[in-house]
């Protein structure tokens, strides 16, 4: 069985994140979602309990998905999980930077891990959890941008109509 872990903070899942999930659960045997506690680098809009609990109800038509938390290093959960596999999704070039320290970072610590990249569809390119964050923040619908349960759960937060 071929499993592969999707990381990231998810703070909120957005249709990209969605697209990237579908399309490696199509790839692999077994994906696991693995939201990671970067409390550190920025205060989240949804707790990690709440991120975690959002995308198991957007996944839930999945069998080979899973979701999962963890708070410590990325390539720690994968060796706890038996998973040599990353996936990232690339929305542009700019990301490939960031993206390409953070693989050759984690192959660096633990060589028998590698890292995958799908190229975002483009339709959801542009789109960002921040920039989520920020439109809601200000009372913008971010209806089109995050699936409808993840939308329904900002609309509430922000007592958006
Ligand atoms: O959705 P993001 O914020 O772009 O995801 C970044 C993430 C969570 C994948 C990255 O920050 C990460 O792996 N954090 C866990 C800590 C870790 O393993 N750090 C070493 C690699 S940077």
């Amino acid at each position: 069985m071929k499993s592969v872990v999707y990381p990231g903070s998810f703070d909120p899942i957005t249709l990209g994140h969605l697209d990237i999930i579908k399309r490696a659960a199509t790839i692999f045997d077994e994906v696991y979602v693995c939201v990671l506690n970067n409390s550190a680098k920025k205060t989240p809009l949804f707790s990690l309990d709440e991120r975690v609990k959002m995308i198991g109800d957007v996944v839930s038509e999945f069998d080979n998905v899973k979701v999962a938390s963890y708070g410590g290093l990325l390539v720690d959960f994968a060796k706890q999980h038996d998973i040599n596999v990353i996936i990232r999704g690339l929305r542009e070039i700019t990301d490939a930077g960031t993206e390409l320290s953070m693989a050759q970072g984690n192959h660096t610590v633990a060589p028998d891990i590698d890292t995958l990249f799908l190229a975002t569809d483009p339709k959801y390119s542009f789109i960002s959890s921040s920039m989520v964050r920020e439109f809601a923040g200000y009372g913008r619908s971010v209806e089109g941008f995050v699936p409808d349960i993840v939308n329904k759960a900002i609309n509430d937060k922000y007592k958006i109509n």
